[in-house]
């Protein structure tokens, strides 16, 4: 499309059965603010669309392990995430729920459409049933055996290892996800969206027509489903949380939640038009409209394959121009999983580095997972943070408002005379806009990050090459023009970083004056643009858009007012990043799944019957100096009370064990530990992280007794 008119950017609608975490952000949210804000830096119409995925199974589930109910889930999630993604700089221009009545509305309407049109085939036929919960068995409900690939944890309706999407009863092996039970077959009446139909055109229009534009990744999945063939997918389910189906005979009966979720797309378009006074259908059904679908790989053949055939069977909408969906990251070398807690929580990101939002926004684009699987570390995390931001951006930004402060009181000196390399370099700062552009349209956000930093590196190299600090003193009329020269580059990053680290674009930019609050009142600048800003709610204008960055002329004027220095980036220290490590740690040792050792072989009863097992009681435990794990005990084993050196310094203090009963193996024979004679051996269980456990009698046992 040459020139859109319109843009509709759509991030996927979060499952609300969670808070969202680091991998959703960088896989989605994040790419998708980023161009959302770039478009509006660029004066262009855009509405940028999301909303709470309230439906479907993951939802019942997680209702029922915590014994709530779905509503009660929805309305806690989505109250968390909408408030995360605010406070980290999320631009929706509309935030919706699924379980909004114009959303109920939208999706019945949708469905009774295609229904009235003939476009859905009904049909009977036997599906999987939990005689034992008395439900049928779909999507996450049961889990089986891939027919693709030979995953044995695919869901019913997709698999998770290769991203296929299948009919429950394709799956091999299924079992219920309630009561583990093998499922039996039950009859009921479904209605089917016949995707066969669809596919010569599905792979004519993408498999062909965007094999030049659209992300290999995306591509290479389309093209495998297609070679294998489409069969018809149900679009309504037997459950009782969802749309109901809205039509005679259907009760019961809810429209599935992939049928149901990307319809959400459009009923937050409408709820956003409707406040704004707008009118939605242009951002739906008009030729100009660019809409694209950002999402994360798993959801790429709904959004290639089963939202578009929906879309083209109803015959009034457009189709998206491009669904740049993104790999996976990792968390410190494991896959993130909301089940097993292991991810970086943004509402806990943001309670732990309030004010650095922009440091998670940076790092997630730096290393987001666009052509392969990524991982994220926290050493990462803080090097990219002291070394990038800190030592590249934030210190060119510290050194010219210093020095501007320090020489001209914060005044913008005249530019006087370019020198040849302050000519190549205001060049330089020129193309800047153009070559970021060209990568955030091509959806590489990782090298449009990489080119604002070379823009502040340029910065660097030229303050570094042309030494301001010593000119002062030789020839000062020449510092007017370096440091002209200097706050020129400021400015363009300051404009240049807001979609990509908008916390720091803006607070820049007050720092330059270079928005109306900021009070630019003694200089009136030549170009001023009303656009959208960092904080959307906030009615800051800025006085520069992206384009001014392009055109040659002066971003901030001679005699302009700057304001005092604040450093825009802080260190981040080890112990901050070691706290993180420490709470993943605990979440390992938590998730560890105990396997028991395999048994010894076998012995005689007579060989048991050898062993001398008494209770006895600690009387006196002290450290063996220079030993990191041994204690010396004095242990009162009912026949004597003897010296036993026993192994569990590191999960004891001494001071605590004084008269803890033990079992102890009395006839084992003396033998010497670090100069210490050991007269047998407590008995201790070994748990999961680490710590041991004493095996102590229940009740009161004499010391002495045996144990048999
Ligand atoms: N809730 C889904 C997920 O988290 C995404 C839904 S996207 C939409 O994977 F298109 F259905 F809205
Ligand atoms: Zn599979």
């Amino acid at each position: 499309m040459q020139d859109p008119k319109r843009f509709t950017i759509t991030a996927a609608l979060p499952y609300t059965n969670g808070p969202v975490h680091i991998g959703h952000l960088a896989g989605v949210y994040v790419p998708a603010d980023i161009y959302a804000r770039f478009l509006r830096l660029n004066n262009k119409d855009v509405a940028f669309v999301c909303g709470s995925d309230e439906h479907g199974v993951p939802i019942t589930l997680k209702a029922k392990k915590e014994g709530i109910t779905p509503q009660q889930v929805v309305d806690k999630y989505h109250a968390i995430i909408k408030k995360a993604f605010k406070d980290f700089g999320i631009t929706f221009d509309n935030y919706s729920r699924t379980s909004a009545k114009i959303h109920h509305e939208t999706a019945s309407d949708f469905f009774k459409n295609l229904y009235e049109n003939g476009k859905f085939i009904e049909e009977t036929s036997a599906q999987l049933y939990d005689e034992e919960a008395g439900q049928f068995l779909a999507d996450r409900f049961v889990i089986g055996t891939c027919p693709k690939c030979g995953n044995e944890e695919s869901y019913g309706d997709q698999c998770e290892n290769c991203g296929t999407s299948h009919n429950a009863t394709d799956l091999i092996n299924p079992k219920s996800a309630i009561t583990g039970n093998i499922p039996s077959l039950k009859e009921t009446k479904h209605w089917y969206l016949p995707l066969n139909e669809y596919q010569d055109w599905l792979n004519e229009w993408i498999v062909e027509g965007h094999k030049n534009d659209w992300k290999t990744n995306v591509l290479g999945q389309v093209k495998s489903w297609t070679t294998d063939g489409l069969k018809p997918r149900a679009v309504t389910r037997d459950l009782d949380w969802g749309i109901p189906v809205p039509i005679d005979g259907a009760e019961g009966k809810v429209l599935y939640v992939w049928f149901d979720a990307p319809i959400g797309y459009i009923s937050s378009t409408k709820e956003w038009a409707k406040r704004e006074g707008k009118d939605w259908e242009p951002y739906w059904k008009g030729q100009n409209t660019k809409l694209v679908h950002f999402i994360g790989k798993d959801n790429i053949v709904f959004h290639c394959i089963i939202f578009p055939s929906m879309l083209k069977a109803d015959g009034n909408y457009i189709l998206p121009t491009n669904v740049p969906a993104n790999e996976f990251l990792n968390l410190e070398g494991d896959k993130i999983s909301t089940s097993k807690n292991w991810a970086v929580w943004l509402h806990e990101y943001l309670e732990d580095f309030p004010e650095k939002q922009d440091v998670l926004r940076y790092v997630l684009t730096a290393n987001a997972p666009e052509t392969k699987d990524n991982d994220f570390t926290w050493k990462d995390f803080q090097a990219r943070n002291n070394n990038e931001l800190v030592a590249i951006f934030g210190n060119f930004i510290n050194r010219v408002v210093v020095l501007t402060n320090k020489y001209y009181d914060g005044k913008v000196p005249p530019k006087g005379d370019f020198s040849e390399v302050d000519t190549e370099t205001l060049k330089k700062l020129n193309e800047y806009p153009q070559i970021i552009s060209n990568s955030i349209e091509r959806y590489r956000f990782r090298e449009a990050l990489s080119e604002l930093m070379n823009l502040a590196r340029l910065g660097n190299k030229y303050l570094a090459d042309e030494e301001p600090w010593k000119q002062i003193k030789i020839n000062p009329e020449r510092v007017e023009t370096i440091m002209f020269v200097a706050l020129q580059i400021a400015s363009a990053l300051a404009t240049l970083s807001e979609p990509f680290l908008p916390f720091t674009s803006n607070k820049l930019k007050t720092i330059l004056r270079l928005n109306e609050s900021g009070g630019t009142t003694d200089v009136v600048i030549s170009v001023s643009k009303e656009i959208a800003t960092t904080q959307k709610n906030e009615s800051r204008k800025d006085v520069l858009g992206w384009d001014d960055v392009a055109l040659n002329h002066e971003l901030i004027p001679a005699g302009h007012q700057i304001g005092k220095a604040e450093l825009l980036f802080s260190k981040i220290e080890d112990a901050d990043v070691q706290k993180q490590i420490d709470k993943l740690e605990a979440t390992k040792i938590e998730n560890k799944v105990f396997v028991a050792e395999p048994q010894k072989d076998t012995i005689e009863f007579d060989d048991f019957t050898k062993l001398d097992i008494r209770i006895g009681t600690i009387l006196e435990a002290t450290k063996i100096p220079k030993t990191k794990k041994l204690l010396q005990l004095k242990v009162d084993v009912g026949i004597d009370v003897r010296t036993i050196v026993s192994g569990i310094a590191e999960s004891f203090k001494p001071e605590d064990i004084i008269g803890q009963k033990v079992s102890v193996l009395v006839n084992l024979a003396p033998r010497k530990l670090r100069g210490v004679e050991s007269q047998g051996m407590i008995l201790m269980a070994d748990t999961p992280n680490g710590k041991l456990v004493f095996i102590e009698p229940e009740g009161e046992v004499s010391n002495g007794e045996s144990v048999s």
